[in-house]
């Protein structure tokens, strides 16, 4: 949620580079964008309510004097999107400017104190109250980097902070508590942002920030020290194997359709990760008493999958909660016997992050699953595995989910072999099912993709949807309404099939849209079941089945076919592609951006 993008290079204009890192980070929000430069000890700014490109040609964000400068793209927490709560912010001589993402808790109390001492504020927003402390601070002969130190001190809450002064312009200085940074070098530039991408045509030589650390960036160097004592911290550049391509859409007209299409090669790669990689996290699950998976949003699906691989490779069936509610459901119950496997793609997600320390304090082992290198949950977990997506820059998640369920099938082999719940021989074989999966999807994509865009022809203004399967196709319902929903802002709900009957079928009237995912595993006699007692309403029954299902291309008004011989436990990786494909053409026929759904932002770092 918001992103942060600072340059400090030795010559040449440097706003032109920041407005296309804004854009390559505009998935972390979109409410707003402001770009601040610093020239012959002026700042210089341009920023405004609405999308890069919108902004972009009413203002010209390239035209900013300077070769050091900060940017922010916004989503919008304290104070309503509009050109005043755009950052950067400013202190009152306007000598020094401040991005930031995050939330200061404690920023009414802070407010309050400040213009008591006569500061005057400009926006609604808690950030603003930073720029003010570093001010009152600096006035009092502080270097930039001390009152910055001051002002940590007294703010609450969580924060990446990037701030810059025209009484020295020539450095930025950046620190954070819960939020991410990482600072890029390369011959005379240094970077620091919110995420990757931002800085990668650059360079892929990486520096990691941490909590509690305070970096200094000039032309030359970047200088960290912990806040706590100013010792300096010594820390390694990382070589990061994400390319620039990556991060374009390559052809595709939204990143979303190039993800998709992605999916192939990304489990391709995810299913080269070391076997080893597996083993550490295998052993701890299957000494621990109770296992729980631990998600938000689609890495949710995935969890909820994962415990459908791993129960059916191992025997071990673990629980899956929603980290947003994992310690209300606890009651401090969690033990050194217990292991948490939590799932995120960004590795920064604040309701997963906030309940893995949770169990953590309280004894527990935690095993990750996340894309990004160097992400808030690697330094949280006992063990680490990250898959191999490569940046996803489309909001909607989808082959990022794709990897999670590749790795969660690897660990539940892993595991599998310690338990003996399953011969050899039978996990040889799941393994060589799970290297065929790639090529099955290129041909789904390959064929359905046509269909996708013809069915949102067809079913683009139904106002609402109901998605059901049963055992793990519940998990691929509950992706299939999230993807639609959040996209193409129809109405959809997920659901266990079998539950359907308790409830939801008073929905279903004359033509209602039904989706049920029906692949020919154990639950597919009780589907007819439900699929007749859905069109004995009078539903619309488009069905996502195994090619040449006889039986339901007969009761169906429209069919999404997925080649056979898929196990039933990775059913969900080919059978959630067709949906994400209707989500897409759904969005794009009902004339919104996919890659851009409102009120969203990729990454969620709030409670
Ligand atoms: C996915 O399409 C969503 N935008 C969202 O639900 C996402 O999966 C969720 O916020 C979790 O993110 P994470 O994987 O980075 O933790």
């Amino acid at each position: 949620m918001c992103g942060i993008i600072a340059v400090i290079q030795n010559k040449g204009q440097v706003a032109p580079f920041l407005h296309q890192a804004l854009k390559r980070l505009e998935y972390r929000g979109y409410d707003s964008v402001g770009i601040t430069t610093i020239e012959k000890d002026h700042l210089f700014t341009k920023k405004d309510k609405g999308k890069i490109d919108e902004v972009h040609r009413k203002h010209n964000l390239d035209n900013l004097p300077g070769s050091i400068g900060i940017g922010h793209t916004r989503w919008a927490t304290h104070g309503i999107p509009s050109l005043f709560n755009s950052h950067p912010h400013f202190d009152c001589d306007e000598k020094i400017a401040v991005v930031h993402n995050g939330v200061i808790d404690n920023f009414l109390e802070l407010r309050k104190e400040l213009a008591k001492r006569g500061h005057e504020f400009g926006s609604d927003t808690d950030t603003e109250v930073i720029p003010h402390l570093i001010e009152e601070k600096m006035k009092e002969g502080n270097t930039l980097k001390e009152a910055i130190k001051y002002a940590t001190g007294k703010i609450e809450g969580t924060y990446a902070i990037v701030a810059m002064s025209t009484l020295e312009s020539d450095k930025i200085v950046c620190t954070r508590n819960g939020n991410p940074l990482v600072i890029g070098r390369k011959d005379n530039t240094s970077y620091v942002s919110s995420d990757i991408p931002a800085f990668l045509p650059m360079t892929n030589n990486m520096i990691l920030l941490l909590d509690g650390e305070i970096a200094t960036l000039t032309t030359n160097e970047v200088v960290i020290e912990k806040l706590s004592d100013g010792a300096i911290v010594e820390r390694d550049t990382i070589k990061i194997s994400w390319t620039a391509d990556q991060a374009q859409k390559g052809g595709f007209p939204h990143f979303m359709l190039k993800e998709i299409h992605e999916q192939p090669d990304a489990i391709k790669q995810t299913l080269r990760i070391r076997t080893e990689v597996f083993e550490g996290p295998a052993k701890i699950i299957e000494a621990s008493k109770r296992v729980m998976l631990l998600a938000m949003g689609t890495s949710g699906h995935s969890a909820m999958a994962g415990r459908h691989m791993i129960a059916s490779n191992s025997g071990i069936v673990p629980s899956f909660e929603l980290a947003s509610d994992f310690q209300d459901v606890m009651y401090d119950s969690i033990t050194t016997d217990d292991c948490v496997i939590a799932i995120t793609q960004s590795g920064e997600t604040t309701d997963t992050i906030t309940s893995v320390k949770y169990a953590k304090e309280l004894g527990a082992q935690v095993i990750a699953i996340t894309n990004v290198v160097g992400s808030s949950i690697t330094r949280i977990a006992d063990y680490t595995i990250i898959t191999q997506a490569g940046p996803e820059i489309g909001v909607a998640a989808t082959k990022t989910l794709m990897v999670q369920l590749t790795a969660l099938a690897q660990l539940s082999i892993a595991i599998g072999e310690r338990t003996e719940f399953r011969t050899k021989e039978y996990l040889k074989d799941r393994k060589q099912n799970l290297e065929e999966i790639p090529q099955k999807i290129a041909r789904i994509i390959a064929i359905e993709e046509e269909k996708a865009r013809r069915l949102a022809n067809i079913y683009h203004n139904r106002p609402s949807f109901l998605f059901l399967g049963r055992g793990i196709s519940i998990a691929t319902a509950f992706e299939g309404a999230l993807k639609l929903k959040e996209i193409s802002y129809n109405h959809a709900e997920g659901y266990s099939a079998g539950e359907s009957k308790h409830g939801p079928i008073a929905l279903v009237e004359q033509d209602y849209p039904v989706i049920f995912i029906a692949p020919k595993d154990n639950t597919h006699g009780k589907v007819i079941g439900n699929i007749m007692e859905m069109k004995a309403r009078g539903a619309n029954i488009i069905s996502v089945i195994e090619e040449n299902d006889t039986d339901l291309m007969e009761l169906s008004d429209q069919t999404f076919q997925i080649p056979a011989g898929i196990y039933h436990e990775f059913s969900p990786m080919a059978y959630v592609v067709p949906l994400q494909l209707f989500s897409y053409y759904m969005a794009r026929r009902n004339g919104y951006d996919p890659d851009k759904p409102r009120n969203l932002a990729k990454s969620v770092t709030v409670l």
